[in-house]
Parts: C-alpha cells; sequence; structure tokens
C-alpha cells in the first residue's frame, strides 16, 4: 500500500513526472497524496486528502519549479486520511514519504519530543523526517543522516526523502516493500512499482533489502547500510508504456477484462510444444518437484479463488494432492509442512503481507517453494525457488481480473508440466490439453461479445441489494470470484457458494428478491446437478440468471430469467471463460450504480499489512 516516486534531473517538468507518476501508483492507496519539490533551495511541499485530482487542482495554481522532488499516494494505516497525515512529511529542510510501517515509531517519537521536536500529524513517518532533521544537526552530511536514520528505524518501508540542505539528491532506501530506481539520461527516478517510470524511461534496478540509493542527476549510487558501494543489475523493462494506459476505455477495469486473450497468449508463449505435449518454465528447475508429495498453495482474494481452482487441475492431471490455504490462516494455525511439501505462493503483486509471511513461514518448516505472479522480481518472487511470471503486464484496475485468468493459465500449465514429470498423463494427452489451452483466447473474444447484453442485463439487476452466485465442481470457485468482484466494484452484497451447500443454508435467503447466478458451462455431472439446484430456486420464487453452454437445454426454457449464453469449451479450462461474463457483469453493475470502479473505497490493489 502507499506508492512512492522521486525524481531528480533537468529534462522535464518534476512536477509533470510526480504528477504522471503518481496517477500510475494511485491503485496502491487514493485517500490522500502529495509531492515535495526543491525550489530555488527551499521544498515546497503540497498536500490533498482524497485523490489526486485534488492535489493537481491545488498544484496547478502555483506550481512548483526545480529538478527534484518526492511524491506520495497514501492508504491510511497510521492516523485517519486527513490533509494533516498526507506525505511527504517535513522536519526543517527535510521531506519524506515512506510506504510501510515504522513499528519502533513511538519510542522514536517519545526520544525525539524530548529534544524538542514537534509533532504535526499522527503518522508513524514523520518521525522519519525529524530523525533525520536531527541527525544532520549533530553535524551529519544528508548522506550519512539518512542513513543513520534508516539504520536506527524497525519494521518494513521504502523511504525517499530529499534536504533542503543538499538540493542536488534524493536518497531512498527499502527493507521489505518494494523500490526500484530507474534511469534515464540525466535524470534519474525512483519509484515503488514499475508502471510509474514507464512514461520516460525502461532501465531499472531493483533494489533489495537495504540498500540505500543516492540520485544525483548524473548518477545512481547504491550503498548497503554502512555506506559500502553494492552492485545491482540494470535490467531492461520490455512493458509497453501504453499497457499502463487507459487507452479509450472509461475505466482500467473494462480495458483489462477486454485485455485478457492478449494477456493469457503472454502466460503461455514460448512455454510449450504442441509436437512434444511439454511444457516449461524458464525459471523453475525441474529438481523442484522432485520427491514432491503433496502442494499447498498460499493466497488471498482472488488469487485464492485462482488456487481453489489450481487445486482442480493439479489433482487431475498430476495426481498430487493440494491444500489450499488462505494465507492470513496459514501462519496462525501450525500447518503440517515437510520437505516432501510444495509451498505455490499465488499472488499478482508478489507483494501482499499475508501471502509473503506465509511462504516464508513454509519455507522456515523445511517446504521448496514456488510462486505464481504477475510482478518480476517483487519480494514473493525473490523469495521462492522458482517462479511462474504470468506476464498479465500491469494490472491497475484494483478489482482482478487478467491477473486472475492468466493465474489459471499458468496452474493449467503447471498441472500439465507435473502431469507428464510424474507421468500421470501421456504425450497424446498432453499434446490434446495445450490444444485446449491454445483456444482460450478465442474463446474468450467470443465471450466479450456478450458486453452488450450484460449491460442491458445489469440496467435490469442494479438495484437488487443482494446476489448469490452458485457453481458446481471446478467452477466452484467462480462463484466466489463473481461474487467477490461485484462487492469490490459495486458494494452489493454477494455471496458465493459451492451450489451442493445451497440447501444447508443460503436457500433459507431465496425469495423473489434474491438473483441468483448459477454458473453451469458443459454438460457433465455439475451441469446436471446443478439443473436441481435449479429447480429448487425456482420453487422458492428466486430470480435466476443462468450461466450456459447449451441456452436451447429443455430443462432451463421457461425456468430462468436470463441466460448467460458461454462458447462450449474443455471442462477443465470452462472457468477460464466463466468469469469473463462475471466480470462484465460486475463491471456494469457498478457503472449502473456510479461507483469508482478503478478506486473501490477502502481497498487497495496491493495490502502491504498484515
Ligand atoms: C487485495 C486486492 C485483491 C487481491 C488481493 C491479493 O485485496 O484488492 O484484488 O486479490 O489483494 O493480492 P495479490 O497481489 O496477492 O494477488
Amino acid at each position: 500500500m502507499c506508492g512512492i516516486l522521486g525524481y531528480i534531473g533537468d529534462q522535464r517538468k518534476t512536477v509533470d513526472v510526480l504528477m504522471k507518476g503518481l496517477s500510475r501508483l494511485e491503485y496502491r492507496g487514493y485517500d490522500s497524496s502529495g509531492i515535495a519539490v526543491i525550489e530555488d533551495g527551499k521544498s515546497r511541499v503540497f498536500k490533498s486528502k482524497g485523490k489526486l485530482s485534488k492535489l493537481k487542482t491545488k498544484i496547478n495554481k502555483h506550481s512548483p519549479k526545480g529538478t527534484l522532488g518526492i511524491g506520495h499516494t497514501r492508504w491510511a494505516t497510521h492516523g485517519d486520511a486527513s490533509q494533516k497525515n498526507a506525505h511527504p512529511h517535513i522536519s526543517g529542510g527535510t521531506s519524506v514519504v515512506h510506504n510501510g510501517i515504522v513499528e519502533n515509531y513511538l519510542d522514536l517519537k517519545n526520544e525525539l519530543k524530548k529534544k524538542g521536536y514537534k509533532f504535526y500529524s499522527d503518522t508513524d513517518t514523520e518521525v522519519i523526517a525529524h530523525l533525520i532533521e536531527d541527525l544532520s544537526e549533530d553535524g551529519l552530511d544528508f548522506e550519512d543522516a539518512a542513513r543513520a536514520a534508516f539504520k536506527k528505524i524497525e519494521g518494513s518501508f521504502a523511504i525517499a526523502v530529499i534536504s533542503d540542505k543538499e538540493p542536488d539528491k534524493v536518497i531512498a532506501t527499502r527493507r521489505f516493500s518494494p523500490l526500484i530506481v530507474a534511469k534515464g539520461d540525466n535524470e534519474n527516478y525512483l519509484a515503488s512499482d514499475v508502471p510509474a517510470i514507464l512514461p520516460f524511461c525502461k532501465d531499472v534496478i531493483y533494489l533489495e533489502d537495504g540498500d540505500v540509493a543516492i540520485l544525483e542527476k548524473d548518477s545512481i549510487r547504491i550503498t548497503d547500510i554502512d555506506g559500502n558501494k553494492v552492485k545491482r543489475k540494470v535490467q531492461s523493462i520490455n512493458w509497453d508504456p501504453i499497457s499502463a494506459e487507459k487507452c479509450g476505455y472509461r475505466h482500467y477495469m473494462m480495458k483489462e477484462i477486454f485485455e485478457q486473450p492478449r494477456a493469457i497468449l503472454d502466460t503461455m508463449r514460448g512455454r510449450f510444444s504442441e509436437e512434444t505435449g511439454e511444457v516449461f518454465f524458464e525459471d523453475v528447475d525441474p529438481s523442484l518437484f522432485k520427491n514432491v508429495k503433496r502442494i499447498v498453495a498460499l493466497a488471498c482474494g482472488t488469487s485464492y479463488h485462482a488456487s481453489l481452482i489450481g487445486k482442480y487441475m493439479i489433482e487431475k492431471f498430476a495426481k498430487i494432492s493440494v491444500e489450499v490455504d488462505i494465507a492470513s490462516e496459514f501462519r496462525y494455525r501450525k500447518p503440517i509442512i515437510d520437505k516432501n511439501t510444495l509451498a505455490i505462493a499465488v499472488s499478482q503483486s508478489g507483494e501482499t503481507a499475508d501471502t509473503s509471511e506465509a511462504l516464508l513461514e513454509a519455507k522456515e518448516r523445511g517446504a521448496k517453494t514456488l510462486s505464481i505472479t504477475n510482478v518480476m522480481m517483487s519480494k514473493i518472487a525473490r523469495d521462492s525457488d522458482g517462479v511462474i511470471y504470468t506476464h498479465a503486464g500491469p494490472e491497475i484496475g484494483v478489482a482482478s481480473t487478467k491477473a486472475f485468468t492468466t493465474q489459471l493459465v499458468a496452474f493449467y500449465f503447471l498441472a500439465i508440466y507435473l502431469g507428464r514429470l510424474k507421468k500421470q498423463i501421456t504425450k497424446k494427452e498432453s499434446i490434446q490439453m495445450i490444444k485446449d489451452a491454445l483456444s482460450i483466447p478465442q474463446l474468450i473474444e467470443i465471450t466479450l461479445k456478450l458486453d452488450n447484453q450484460i449491460k442491458d442485463l445489469a440496467k435490469e439487476f442494479f438495484t437488487y441489494r443482494n446476489f448469490l452466485y452458485l457453481g458446481r465442481g471446478i467452477n466452484h470457485p467462480i462463484a466466489f470470484e463473481g461474487a467477490l468482484k461485484l462487492k469490490e466494484i459495486s458494494y452489493i452484497h454477494a455471496e458465493g457458494y459451492a451450489a451442493g451447500e445451497m440447501k444447508h443454508g443460503p436457500i433459507a435467503l431465496i425469495d423473489e428478491n434474491m438473483p441468483i447466478v448459477l454458473i453451469a458451462p458443459g454438460d457433465g455431472i455439475a451441469y446436471k446437478k446443478i439443473l436441481g439446484n435449479l429447480q429448487e430456486v425456482r420453487a422458492r420464487k428466486g430470480k435466476v440468471i443462468f450461466l450456459t453452454s447449451d441456452p436451447h437445454a429443455p430443462e432451463i426454457q421457461g425456468n430462468v430469467d436470463k441466460i448467460i449464453e458461454v462458447p462450449d469449451c474443455p471442462y477443465m479450462v470452462s472457468p477460464i471463460i466463466s468469469i469473463v461474463p462475471l466480470q462484465l457483469l460486475a463491471y456494469h453493475i457498478a457503472t449502473c450504480k456510479g461507483t469508482d470502479v478503478d478506486q473501490p473505497r477502502n481497498l487497495a490493489k496491493v495490502v502491504t499489512v498484515e
């Protein structure tokens, strides 16, 4: 949560870089925002409660000039979402932006108060500014004062700081929170995440825990906390800057829903042979799977739902038992893990604190580790023995869409890989499975044509206050995910259930005011059983939206209120298709209600607190 940014250079207007970069970090938090720019040797600070647009209005009136600055977009942790708690925080000539938590801030605050420092906010961040100021008063230069302050603070953080006393450098550090620095020509950048710097440059360095970066106009130096030089690799980012723009769509979420066919192709690209039926993962060594007897998948939110479907895929193709754990629960229940367990951490951002901690817990207990993530060099990726990148491109909408379907594709390929490795599927079978996977982008293209029809459907249903989503078999987690999408962005209460569980409780809720989305693609056993649930719902006058690939089946004629027709497809890839109309349904219901689709209230895309 929270996004930080820094710029130094004379190639562009600092304030423009900060505002553009922050707009691309807003997905990390949008409770307040702020910037500090050093103009004529003096910091000018602008802050505003609420969305970045509010800050923009303030800045437009008195746009600061200057060749270096820092910026911040906040998701409140210490202190409410208010102007006084917005970053940057200042002390004397020192301005600080921070993502993370200073765990020992109370001790530090008390010490600093005794020395006469006044605190103006309720944040933990303000201690960092006073600490640096205090150490410079003791005679240390900016660089040494910053390093000495970073040494004193405990917790997880990414910090950027500038000082009026030395207005020719931006200093930054990280511990457990992400931070990159990026090299331009006579200009340098730092940011919490790659999309912020994509419009400006492509050469980035992923800082490691404990690194301190000193950015000057024409150089980037990296040291450890004691000032010793360290070397870090410069990596070229191949994301298209356009991939983090809305490209004519009203919302990022819609753009990302429509990007799914392309994103899925990128997940599959270079990872299979249609001739031999083999699957390859560039960052996974086959020895990782030696002696693996069981798998534990660890994840939160949408990634948790993807893992529930991954379980079906791996158990079916590779015959390895898979447990799926909510990451925040895993650590606190003494899980049974040994060296024959493979822990798979699944996370779009690769940063979610609960997932990251659960992964480390599994590692500590002797498990081998693998991650499925979208963000290169993210914490979870770096902490794992192997990594499968989903290559979905930047996902900005808070409600996850393409990250979910690409995670499903990654699981599907992992299941084929393990199936072949453990000799549970034949070459012929894996060739067919790959063929099935290759049909997914086209099937999604067909499904996306439902957009207008679903828009009309949303107009009829957006006034309902509760929804129930029911699915069976491999599509039962799609009921969870469909319901999650709806509640996240439309604030309508929605529950997802395994359809067979309906009679054990939720059936009591059903009446004419309860729309029920029945997810029933294909014609297998899951479909037949769902027809039974349909009758039960009908008998209680529930309103039925029926997702099916056989809209003419006699059993549903006259028994459903609305039909969503999805293309017929192989059962094991069907969830990747069925979720698409449910993403669209949530989107259109939210736009009918007029809620903020890309930045729903109280949520953040990246949750780095437990
Ligand atoms: C937040 C987001 C969800 C996401 C979850 C897990 O709650 O709002 O959309 O599914 O975090 O995120 P991850 O990055 O670990 O997949």
